[in-house]
């Protein structure tokens, strides 16, 4: 399936199989808020490949770290809203006061309600929050930089990920580790200067399965969206045993190893 801008329509429009597809129109794009590409639409391509999956999951609450224009979480809500699946609450934040804006406008262009909050990653939201979270979906900033562009408020805080992209991803890590469900799911957009594989074996040692679920590359880039469980074996919060988890690929289950090599 390929995706493109419809400038015409101003709207994002999918090729292809378009019933497996949301339409999400770009109401309200501003030059401060970040304007769904290509780590955008592999994000609903993975939550679109998941959907049998997310149908059967029946998640309570669903949640992105970083929402920007809106546009994957009307997806998601679109996607599971069209499967029949109503009753899930949806929130999202972003650091970004104008893109929290942008997206209310997104939502409700498109009869979907969530709750959005303009806080760094999950400020504030945590007690309320802990362990509560079903579906997390988190395309974050993850393009090395300069640490001193990491974290600003306007539309370099999309990007700005510090040393090997890495400074807000994280972050993000630790608060996801917090706010998933004991059955939750949490998928993440990574950049291969990240190093994915190592951050799926710092969430397996804290008890969490991973698999690619889309990969992508472009000219520019090559991205993965990553899917994180609770591991059904293993306790969370494991004391770190790189050397054991590395040699261990009983509940670790990235499809090949040498994939990430040589990236
Ligand atoms: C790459 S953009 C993704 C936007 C949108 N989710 C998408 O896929 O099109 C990253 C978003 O994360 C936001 N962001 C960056 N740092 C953040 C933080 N510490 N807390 C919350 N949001 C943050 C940015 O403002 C930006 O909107």
């Amino acid at each position: 399936m390929t995706k493109e801008h419809d400038e015409a329509n101003n709207a994002l429009v999918c090729s292809g199989n378009s019933s497996r597809c949301a339409q999400i129109r770009l109401v309200a794009s501003d030059p401060e808020v970040y304007e769904p590409c290509d780590d955008s639409f592999a994000l609903v391509d993975a939550l679109l490949a998941e959907r049998a999956n997310l149908v059967e999951f029946k998640p309570n609450l669903c949640m992105e770290i970083g929402c920007g224009s809106g546009y994957v979480i009307t997806s998601l809500a679109i996607m599971l809203a069209s499967q029949g699946r109503t009753g899930v609450h949806y929130m999202a934040t972003d650091l970004n006061e104008v893109a929290a804006q942008v997206t209310c406008k997104t939502l409700e262009a498109h009869g979907v309600h969530a709750e959005i909050v303009c806080t760094d990653i999950a400020s504030g939201l945590d007690r309320r929050l802990v362990g509560m979270v079903d579906v997390m979906v988190v395309n974050p900033p993850y393009v090395p930089t300069p640490e001193e562009e990491v974290g600003c408020h306007g539309i370099a805080a999309s990007w700005a990920g510090g040393e090997h992209g890495r400074r807000v991803i994280d972050r993000i890590l630790l608060v996801v580790q917090h706010l998933l469900s004991i059955r939750g799911w949490f998928y993440l957009v990574t950049l291969t200067a990240n190093n994915p594989l190592e951050i799926c074996l710092m969430m397996r040692e804290k008890g969490y399965e991973s698999r690619i679920i889309v990969q992508r590359s472009t000219e520019e880039e090559s991205l993965h969206v990553l899917k994180f469980w609770r591991s059904k074996d293993s306790p969370p919060q494991r004391e770190s045993n790189t050397a054991n988890a590395s040699s261990d690929s009983s509940y670790f289950t990235l499809p090949r190893w040498a994939f990430w090599r040589g990236r």
